[in-house]
């Protein structure tokens, strides 16, 4: 079951590369390099989409809200589905609801999405359990197609996410006239290249988070700190961190550290920082050195060239632009397990966790 894998959890970590080749199947156009959903094609461009969902869902959210804005110019909210459904939220006919939810039976994500057709708004589900809830109420639905996922901890649902809101915001974006030129069929050559970097690359990352795990273990605490698209990465980094391995965990954007948290850093409390080479990384990078000036201790997930001196870099190869994500990914969620499984936790059943959470 577990195809020789110690637990579920890795065996999912270790499919991500097969889930990106099954989320891409049906959806290119390979002949005239554009992304194709046709189950879109009869809807109306919404003139701004609000995103709902929880926990991981919510972060793949975070980061689907930079390319749909960037790519496709649509405004994008996002927000927590227990916090959206009781908030008395403004709804417009032209506006979508965008509900995203791995098991499609998250209690919170169903009432947000049941609030916003009484309201008569679109719901369009991006969800992996074919038959579930969502994607039987939403008004359309795609089906992140990643196969079922058993570990409590989300991983390979979190990268079908990713993708098909990337392939969203390039069809949104084609269709609004938006995209900036080439930017489609670069972007499909990148995401055909991923499966193949990624198989080659997921055994290196696992023997990095099995070297970094011993350091950092006695840790009670850690930050995950990043910018921009790797913000949503860092509070992805640090719930896996404390669900599995129950080590007290906060992601926050960098540039806020100095508006109080970085009153916590000591030599105990270390930062997992997500030094990605895009445009923000100079800001990032100067974030770091206040945290060592604090004698927090800092691992660097980064690419090649990055120069700060840090207690340990955990280099990722390059991949372009966005696409990055799909191997810094996998890096946090290796070294959550490996810090799990080094401090002997159950990692596929955490304490006090259900698979989903259909109360709320
Ligand atoms: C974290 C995790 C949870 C879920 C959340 C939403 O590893 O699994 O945070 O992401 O409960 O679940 P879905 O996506 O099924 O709505």
């Amino acid at each position: 079951q577990k195809g020789g894998y110690r637990h579920f959890m890795l065996k999912e970590i270790f499919e991500q590369p097969t889930v990106i080749t099954n989320c891409l199947a049906g959806r290119l156009d390979l002949k005239n390099r554009t992304v194709s959903l046709p189950e879109l094609d009869a809807l109306e461009i919404p003139e701004q989409i609000q995103i709902v969902a929880c926990g991981t869902s919510y972060h793949a959210g975070l980061w689907g809200q930079h390319l749909l804005e960037s790519w496709a110019q649509i405004p994008v909210r996002v927000e927590i589905a227990s916090e959206f459904r009781y908030r008395n939220p403004i709804f417009k006919s032209e506006d979508m609801i965008l509900a995203i939810s791995q098991s499609g039976e998250t209690a919170d994500t169903l009432a947000s999405m049941r609030l916003a057709k009484e309201h008569g708004v679109k719901v369009l589900g991006l969800c992996n359990v074919v038959g579930s809830s969502v994607a039987r109420e939403a008004d359309t639905t795609i089906l992140t197609q990643a196969g079922p996922e058993i570990s409590v901890a989300s991983t390979k649902a979190m990268c079908s996410q990713l993708i098909l809101l990337t392939l969203l915001a390039l069809y949104w974006g084609r269709r609004k006239q938006t995209l900036p030129a080439n930017v489609e069929s670069s972007i499909i050559t990148g995401l055909l290249d991923l499966p193949q970097i990624l198989e080659a690359e997921l055994p290196l990352l696992r023997s990095r988070a099995q070297e970094l795990a011993p350091a950092y273990s006695t840790a009670r605490s850690f930050f995950y700190l990043g910018r921009g698209m790797s913000f949503p990465l860092a509070l992805e980094g640090a719930l896996k961190l404390k669900e599995i391995s129950y080590i007290h965990a906060e992601g926050y954007a960098a540039g806020e550290m100095k508006h109080g948290p970085i009153a916590l850093i000591e030599p105990e409390f270390p930062t997992f920082a997500l030094a990605l080479n895009d445009a923000l990384l100079p800001k990032t990078v100067s974030n770091l050195v206040e945290v060592q000036a604090r004698n927090g201790k800092v691992i660097a997930l980064c690419h090649s060239g990055f120069d700060l001196e840090v207690d340990h870099t955990w280099e990722i190869p390059n991949a372009q632009g966005p696409l990055s994500t799909f191997l810094a990914l996998p890096a946090l969620q290796l070294f959550a397990y490996e810090m799990a499984v080094y401090l002997g936790k159950d990692v596929d059943q955490p304490r006090n966790l259900a698979k989903s959470v259909t109360v709320e």
